[in-house]
């Protein structure tokens, strides 16, 4: 008989009600280890890259990179190592690549290696719109020729010369790939109004270990000295500031007590200062923060800014504890415009939430109760997980792949916390797990 948990399926079943009690390990950070993965390609050097996280996004990216001839050897579960020099086609056009938004990394990486890049436009979770205009300014900047035809990407350039480039708005993704590309052009670039996020940081310090030149990571003015080539190096990729901060909101709404390790706490601040204001009481040492939650949660405003703002990536999250406090809370979306899918899920659980424009006016609620909903993205769907496990009763979450685009083990996670959550393939699975639950 298979234990609880051993079966893999399309949706969670979670009888809520249980605080989570426990310590949590955080894994290395989706969203840095995409752009490193892509980075890795620079040079023909055999790169290894450890404290890999192994989710949906990253294991698609490495297939969609195995797909032009680079060399991917998985040592164990969360250590790669990734050799370029038998990249055969700058031109990318799979299904694999079509899947996930941090296929644009391709472009800076190959575009800068090769000085020429073919990469569909990006796909990625359905938040709004999602326009590539900065990174393409960027590339065209450091003289590459730009243009999109049939839903490729097509940059190519005679020389790449470094250039003086401010960015119109704060973009994470052109940060990067400008970072990427600008390593190996000739002479210096600067980009003003730089993204500050933590993986900004990192995938610099990755270029950096590979020999480049990079300055000013983590302010606002990013100072790149061309080099000539990169070379082979050993990193390790940062904690996932996210996943760690579902596990903080996941304390929090359980009115549990966890010890999230593995982090660094200074990029969990603002996620950290919002727990405060509601009620938390959150202590930070070395490597890992402990969220503690003993009264009801308080209410509070929210508005989604660049790092160090609060993060849009917490924004589901942050309105699941929300509805449940006691008063009226709001949350301002300032980055995309379509991350509210989840409230009316949450609505079915007994929340009372109103979006008006970019802003949920969130008067709060006792409780929840379960109910049969949906993840309609990567965020809004981990923060539908801990909405269920503080509902009363059964709740029956569909769509669970999104979730497994950025968490690793989620439920596994989950259930070392004392939380009651299956995986099920089929209906008859979860009519069988709805009366297990309730039994
Ligand atoms: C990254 O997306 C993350 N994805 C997102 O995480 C995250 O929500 C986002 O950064 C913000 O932190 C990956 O790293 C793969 P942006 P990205 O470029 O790079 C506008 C998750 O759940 N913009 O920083 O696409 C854009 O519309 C995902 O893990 C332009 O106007 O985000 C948005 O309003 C979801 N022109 C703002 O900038 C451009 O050329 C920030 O976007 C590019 C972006």
């Amino acid at each position: 008989m298979k234990k609880s948990g051993d079966k893999r399926g399309e949706h969670y079943v979670i009888r809520g009600g249980i605080p989570l009690v426990g310590e949590v390990e955080i894994g290395g950070a989706k969203n840095a280890a995409l752009a490193i993965v892509a980075a890795a390609i620079m040079t023909d050097e055999t790169v290894t890259i450890d404290n890999m996280p192994d989710v949906r996004d990253t294991n698609v990216m490495l297939e969609a990179m195995q797909g032009i001839g680079v060399v991917i050897d998985r040592v164990d579960r969360h250590t790669v190592k990734i050799n370029g020099s038998m990249v055969k086609n700058v031109n990318i056009d799979t299904d694999n690549i079509r899947k996930i938004r941090a296929s644009y990394y391709l472009m800076g990486a190959l575009l800068g290696k090769y000085r020429n890049a073919e990469v569909p436009l990006p796909g990625g979770c359905d938040i709004g719109s999602r326009p590539i205009d900065q990174h393409v300014k960027g590339f065209r900047a450091l003289g590459a020729e730009v243009s999109i035809e049939g839903g490729i990407v097509k940059a190519s350039a005679k020389r790449l010369q470094g250039a003086h480039i401010y960015m119109d708005v704060v973009t994470v993704g052109a940060t990067i790939n400008i970072m990427m590309a600008a390593s190996l052009a000739e002479g210096r670039t600067i980009i003003e109004n730089a993204a500050k996020e933590p993986h900004v940081v990192d995938v610099a310090n990755f270029l950096n270990s590979m020999g480049a030149n990079i300055k000013g990571a983590g302010t606002d003015v990013i100072r790149i000295s061309g080099v000539e080539k990169l070379h082979a190096c050993t990193y390790s990729v940062i904690p996932d500031q996210i996943e760690a901060g579902t596990f903080m909101f996941a304390a929090a709404v359980t009115q549990g007590d966890v010890l999230i390790k593995n982090v660094i706490p200074k990029h969990l601040e603002s996620i950290t200062a919002k727990l405060i204001e509601i009620g938390c009481e959150v202590q930070e040492f070395d490597d890992a923060v402990r969220v503690v939650a003993s009264k009801r949660l308080r209410p509070t405003q929210i508005k989604t800014l660049p790092y160090p703002g609060y993060p849009t990536d917490m924004q589901p999250q942050a309105g699941v504890a929300l509805a449940l406090s006691e008063g009226v809370s709001t949350i301002t979306e300032s980055i995309f415009e379509n991350r509210f899918r989840y409230v009316d899920e949450l609505i079915k659980m007994g929340a009372a939430i109103r979006v008006e424009g970019n802003t949920a006016i969130i008067e709060g609620v006792k409780g929840f109760t379960g109910a049969h909903i949906s993840a309609p993205d990567l965020r809004a769907g981990a923060a539908l997980v801990i909405a269920a496990l503080a509902a009363q009763g059964v709740t029956v979450i569909d769509n669970i792949y999104f979730i497994q685009r950025g968490y690793e083990d989620f439920d596994t996670k989950l259930r070392r916390l004392g939380a009651q959550i299956d995986e099920a393939a089929d209906s008859k699975d979860i009519r069988k797990l709805q009366l297990r639950v309730v039994s």
